[in-house]
C-alpha cells in the first residue's frame, strides 16, 4: 500500500500554479493578512507595560518590606465585599488582559508556523503540511523536536502566563501589625485619702465584689490586678480600636502576708461552746469564741494585737477562722489564717487592654516623689485591714457604731470577706472537707480573696478625683497591606521575563515571516484551498485518508511556498535531491518535472504585467507564462 501510494503521488504529480495569474503591477500589492494581535506596536506596548509592572512590583516589595506594608483604612471601605475578595480579585483581573493577549499572540505564532516553514522552502511534510495545531502545552514538546525555537519560546511564555493568575491572587495580604503611638490620656484619679472613708462604703463595695468574684468566677475589675490598684484614667474609645495602652501613673500595691498559725487549739468550753486560739509565726495570738449549735459551718475574722502593731484595730493584723463539724463523725474542726496587710504606693507603668478593658500588667517604676495623705500624715503608709474598723474613738468596733447603717456595713464587710473565702473552699475539688484536711488548705484561698478585697478597697479609699493629663503609649494592631515576598518576587520576575522574551521572539518571528505573504487568516478552509488547490499533489489525497495515510502519501517530498504566487507546492529542488536517495528516479518523474529548471531559474517574483486573458491564451497554447515573458 505504502509503496504504491508513494508511486502514485510521484507519477500523477503536476501542479498548475502557472495558471495562477500574476498580481498586476499597477494594482496595489494585496495587503497581507496582519491581525491586530500581531502588530508590533501592540506587542511592544504590552511587553513594555509588563516589564514596567515587574519593576513596579519589585519597588513595591522593597517599600513593603521596609515599612511593614502599606497603611489601609481600619474600617472596610466597601461594605458589601470582604477585603480578601478585593485583594485577590483585582490583581487577578489586572494580569488577565496581559495573559490573554499573550496567549492570543502565541496562538497566532503556532498557527503561522507551518506557513513560515513552507516560506523558507525545502520543508518536510511532517514539519509543514502535516503540522497539526496543538494546544500550548503539547506544542512545547513538538517545537523542541523540530527545533522551532520561536514557537517553543512563544508557547513557553504563553504557558507561563497561566501562573500569573494564582500568583497575582496571592501577592496581597492584610496583616495585623502592631503600631505604637504617643497618646495623651486624662487621669481621673490620683493617690490621696478619701475623706469619707469612715462611712465604710468603699470597703463594702470591695467585699461585695470579692464575694461576687467567688460566686460567679469574675476576674479583677479595671485598674486592679494581682494586688495592684492604679489610678484610673479615661480609656480612649473609638470603633475598631484594638490594642494596649501603657500609661505612667501611680499605683498602690497591697500585700496581705497571710500565714498559717504556728500552733492552734480548739478548746471546748462547754457542750457547744468552743474557744479557738492560734499563735502566728510572729508570736501574735488570735482567738475566737463561738457556739457550735449556731451552725455546723462558721467563719469570721478577728483583729490580732501583736507586739509592735498599732493599738488601733483599724490597722491591726487579722486572723480568719473557719469552723465546721465533720460530716462523718460530727467532730469539730477549726482552722485559722493570720494576715498582716501592708500597702506600698509607687510610680507604675499600667498596661491596659483596650478591648477587654482590663489591666494586663502593672510594673513598678520607682517611688513616689511627693508625700501625700496616704504615704504621709495622717495615714503614714499604714494599711487598713479593711475588715475591722474603729473610726470613732468612743467605741471599740464599728460593728457597734451608733449609726446603724455604718454598723451594718462593718458587719457585712467582715462577714462577707470571710464568707467568700469559706465558699471558695467549699467550691474546691473534694469540697470543704478536703480543704480542712490539708495543712495549708485555707492559706491560698484566703490570700486570693483577701488580696482582691484589699486591692479593690485601695482603689476606692486611697484615690481621689483628678483631671490631669498623662502620657501614654498606644500600641494597637492595625491592618497593613502587605505584599507577600514569595509570590511577589515570582510574579515580578516572571512578568518581566515574559515581557522581555515575548518582545524578542515577536521581533524574530516577524523576521521569520518576512517572506511569507498570507492574504487571508491561515486557519479557514477557504484560505487553505486557495493556497493548495493548484498544488497538484492535493488530488492524490482523498477525503477519507487517515492521518497515517496522509503522512505516507506526503512524506518523501519537500514543500515550499511558490514565491511568485504564494501557493503551496512541492519543492522540486528537494525532489531531485530526494530522487538521488532511496526512491530512485524514474522516467515518469522526469517527465513530470520537465520544466523545472526553467521555472526555478526564471526571473519571476510576481512582476508580471500580463493580463489574465493573455495568460489564459498562453495556457491554451501550452506555454507557461514565464516562458513567454523570458523569450
Ligand atoms: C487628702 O488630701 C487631699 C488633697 O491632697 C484632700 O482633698 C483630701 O480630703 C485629704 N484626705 C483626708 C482624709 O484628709
Ligand atoms: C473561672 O474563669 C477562669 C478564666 O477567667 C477559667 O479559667 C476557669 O476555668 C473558670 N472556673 C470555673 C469554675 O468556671
Ligand atoms: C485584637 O487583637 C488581638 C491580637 O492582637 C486579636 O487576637 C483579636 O482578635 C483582636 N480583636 C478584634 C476585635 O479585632
Ligand atoms: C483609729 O484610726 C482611725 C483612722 O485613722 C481614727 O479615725 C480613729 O479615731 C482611731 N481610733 C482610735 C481608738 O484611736
Ligand atoms: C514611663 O516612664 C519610663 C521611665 O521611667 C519610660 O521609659 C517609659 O517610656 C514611660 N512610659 C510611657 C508610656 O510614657
Amino acid at each position: 500500500m505504502s509503496r504504491s501510494s508513494d508511486h502514485t503521488l510521484v507519477e500523477s504529480f503536476r501542479d498548475s500554479t502557472h495558471l495562477i495569474p500574476s498580481r498586476a503591477l499597477d494594482t496595489k500589492k494585496p495587503s497581507p493578512y496582519d491581525p491586530l494581535v500581531m502588530k508590533i506596536w501592540l506587542c511592544v506596548a504590552t511587553a513594555a507595560s509588563m516589564m514596567g509592572v515587574g519593576i513596579a512590583l519589585e519597588i513595591g516589595l522593597a517599600i513593603s518590606a521596609r515599612n511593614g506594608g502599606f497603611s489601609v483604612p481600619q474600617q472596610n471601605v466597601v461594605s458589601f465585599v470582604s477585603p480578601q475578595f478585593l485583594l485577590s480579585f483585582f490583581p487577578t483581573l489586572f494580569v488577565l488582559p496581559v495573559a490573554f493577549l499573550w496567549r492570543e499572540i502565541d496562538w497566532m505564532v503556532r498557527w503561522y508556523e507551518p506557513y513560515v516553514v513552507l516560506s523558507r522552502g525545502h520543508a518536510t511534510a511532517e514539519e509543514s503540511l502535516l503540522l497539526d495545531s496543538l494546544g500550548t502545552f503539547f506544542t512545547l514538546f513538538r517545537a523542541l523536536k523540530y527545533k522551532h525555537r520561536i514557537v517553543f519560546f512563544s508557547a513557553l511564555t504563553a504557558a507561563t502566563t497561566y501562573i500569573f493568575q494564582p500568583l497575582a491572587g496571592a501577592i496581597f495580604q492584610l496583616r495585623q501589625i502592631d503600631r505604637s503611638e504617643d497618646w495623651s490620656v486624662t487621669s481621673s484619679r490620683v493617690i490621696g485619702l478619701a475623706p469619707d472613708v469612715s462611712q465604710l462604703n468603699g470597703f463594702l463595695a470591695a467585699a461585695g465584689y470579692a464575694e461576687a468574684a467567688v460566686a460567679h468566677n469574675l476576674s479583677d475589675p479595671p485598674f486592679v490586678k494581682n494586688g495592684w490598684a492604679t489610678a484610673e484614667f479615661v480609656f480612649p474609645q473609638y470603633p475598631g480600636l484594638n490594642g494596649t495602652l501603657a500609661v505612667n501613673t501611680t499605683g498602690i500595691q497591697t500585700d496581705t502576708a497571710c500565714r498559717t498559725p504556728r500552733a492552734s487549739d480548739l478548746v471546748p468550753q462547754s457542750e457547744n461552746l468552743f474557744n479557738y486560739t492560734a499563735t502566728s509565726v510572729d508570736g501574735c495570738i488570735g482567738s475566737a469564741s463561738f457556739n457550735a449549735s449556731d451552725s455546723n459551718t462558721q467563719y469570721g475574722v478577728v483583729p490580732v494585737s501583736c507586739a509592735g502593731a498599732s493599738p488601733n484595730i483599724t490597722f491591726q493584723p487579722v486572723m480568719f477562722w473557719y469552723f465546721h463539724l465533720r460530716a462523718d463523725n460530727n467532730s469539730p474542726e477549726a482552722k485559722g489564717v493570720f494576715c498582716t496587710p501592708a500597702i506600698k504606693a509607687s510610680n507604675v507603668e499600667a498596661i491596659v487592654d483596650l478591648e477587654e478593658k482590663t489591666m494586663s500588667a502593672c510594673v513598678q517604676k520607682g517611688d513616689l516623689p511627693n508625700p501625700n495623705n496616704v504615704t504621709g500624715p495622717p495615714l503614714n503608709g499604714r494599711a487598713y485591714n479593711g475588715l475591722i474598723f474603729n473610726f470613732s474613738p468612743d467605741e471599740q468596733d464599728a460593728r457597734n457604731n451608733p449609726d446603724r447603717f455604718v454598723a451594718a456595713r462593718a458587719t457585712a464587710v467582715a462577714a462577707g470577706v470571710s464568707g467568700a473565702i469559706f465558699r471558695l473552699a467549699s467550691q474546691q475539688s473534694g469540697g470543704l472537707q478536703a480543704t480542712f484536711d490539708l495543712p495549708n488548705g485555707f492559706l491560698d484561698l484566703t490570700t486570693q480573696v483577701y488580696t482582691q478585697h484589699l486591692a479593690l478597697t485601695a482603689k476606692s479609699v486611697y484615690f481621689l478625683p483628678d483631671g490631669s493629663q498623662l502620657n501614654g503609649r498606644l500600641t494597637s494592631s492595625v491592618p497593613r497591606l502587605w505584599i507577600d515576598p514569595l509570590p511577589g518576587h515570582a510574579l515580578a520576575i516572571l512578568i518581566f521575563l515574559v515581557g522581555f522574551v515575548g518582545v524578542v521572539i515577536h521581533i524574530l518571528g516577524r523576521r521569520a515571516r518576512r517572506n511569507l505573504i498570507l492574504c487571508a487568516p491561515p486557519g479557514s478552509i477557504a484560505a487553505v484551498m486557495a493556497l493548495t488547490s493548484r498544488s497538484g499533489f492535493g488530488e492524490l489525497l482523498l477525503p477519507y485518508d487517515d492521518e497515517k495515510t496522509l503522512e505516507k502519501k506526503l512524506s518523501g517530498l519537500t514543500y515550499k511556498m511558490d514565491r511568485r504566487t504564494g501557493a503551496i507546492v512541492a519543492d522540486e529542488k528537494g525532489f531531485y535531491e530526494f530522487g538521488g536517495g532511496s526512491m530512485g528516479r524514474d522516467d515518469a518523474m522526469m517527465s513530470l518535472m520537465g520544466q523545472t529548471h526553467d521555472r526555478v531559474s526564471g526571473k519571476d517574483e510576481g512582476s508580471y504585467s500580463d493580463s489574465s486573458s493573455h495568460l489564459a491564451q498562453q495556457t491554451a497554447a501550452g506555454y507557461p507564462p514565464w516562458v513567454a515573458r523570458g523569450a
